[in-house]
């Protein structure tokens, strides 16, 4: 049986998706805007098995063995499995492993990351991998993980929310829906050579699931606040995007961080992502901008720290973090080209 595989990359949100309408379809509340990474990615690797036969799902482990996952992960995969047989129109069984290249479920965008090369190498094992980038954007986001919307992509990405009443009722996986608009790139990766420092201060799985903590999201009374400042945040993370200006990323940047984890702090019951490292890390960026270096934070749903930075402050910047004694290790990352097909299988 001949095999696909696909690697997809993670994606840091500049604007995060924190809140669903329609949670079951990760249906956003709001609109979000990302860069897709270079070094942070899963490969995945899908067989064909005969019709009637079971799916199987592995985990790679480095050692070159394989795992089964965990019993969670396993029944979001086997469904997702399901949707794609059902959007392919095909009863065939897959055998499919995955790996991550960087740790998993830290908040480092791995469901995205891991949802993205599924959706890819299954459409390719079916002989679909000619459909819409944007149908298979939205068959990545129906696995439940919204932000693997996003990492079908390469370089800067936004996807928008339907607009406000619209979004909350059913629609095929895949399809074209007005209250269901597809994400799209909206800058190539050689627009802006964009550096992202990764601060790992905690690499175990985090303590509350994104999925949980969109569900809570909306009991937090700084929730509609924030869909206020949104629009105007939004345009400032366009406009400093177009014009390559760090400058003016970076100050958004750390606002919207900040009230993502504000809303996380202040929902029922509350959520604390942050570690004591994060606050480290936090600090330790603040001190680099007052030596002259441009460098911004932000935080998706964990402790560990994103850093941007021009491509010539790296080497100062992930020295620094490295330093501290609450950094585990850094990830030197940036922005990067989207999902490859890849000929070296996991089995
Ligand atoms: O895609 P999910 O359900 O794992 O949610 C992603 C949540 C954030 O990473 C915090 C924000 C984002 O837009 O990636």
């Amino acid at each position: 049986m001949t095999k696909t595989t696909v690697q997809a990359p993670a994606n840091i949100a500049f604007i995060k998706y924190w809140g669903a309408r329609d949670l079951e379809r990760a249906i956003p509340c709001n609109p979000s805007i990302s860069m897709t990474l270079e070094s942070c990615a899963t490969r995945c690797t899908v067989e064909l098995l005969p019709e009637g036969t079971k799916d199987e799902v592995w985990l790679s482990e480095p050692d070159g063995g394989f795992r089964t996952p965990p019993h969670e992960f396993h029944q979001r995969m086997g469904r997702h499995l399901d949707r794609l047989r059902q959007w392919a129109g095909s009863r065939t069984a897959f055998r499919v492993a995955t790996k991550n290249g960087f740790p998993t479920g830290g908040g480092l965008a791995s469901s995205a990351s891991g949802f993205a090369a599924l959706t890819l190498a299954v459409a390719g094992a079916l002989g679909r991998s000619d459909a819409p980038r944007a149908e298979l954007s939205r068959l990545a986001r129906a696995s439940g993980s919204g932000s693997a919307a996003r990492s079908v992509f390469g370089g800067y990405v936004e996807w928008p929310a339907p607009a406000r009443g619209k979004g909350s009722h059913g629609a095929t996986a895949g399809t074209d829906t007005d209250d269901d608009p597809a994400a799209a790139q909206i800058a190539s990766p050689d627009h802006w050579d964009l550096a992202d420092v990764i601060a790992v201060v905690e690499i175990g799985p985090k303590v509350v699931s994104s999925l949980e903590g969109h569900r809570r999201a909306l009991t937090s009374p700084y929730f509609e606040k924030r869909q206020e400042l949104l629009p105007a945040r939004l345009e400032r993370v366009r406009r400093a995007i177009r014009a390559r200006d760090l400058e003016q990323l970076g100050p958004v940047l750390e606002e919207e961080a900040i009230d993502l984890h504000l809303i996380a702090m202040s929902s029922t019951p509350p959520i604390f992502y942050w570690s004591p490292g994060t606050v480290g890390v936090l600090r330790a960026v603040r001190e680099l901008r007052q030596e002259g270096i441009h460098a911004y934070a932000t935080m998706d749903a964990g402790a560990n720290v994103h850093v941007l930075c021009e491509p010539d402050s790296v080497d100062d910047v992930a020295a620094r973090l490295d330093s501290l004694p609450v950094v585990g290790f850094v990830i030197r990352d940036g922005v990067g080209a989207g999902p490859e097909v890849d000929t070296d299988h996991l089995f």
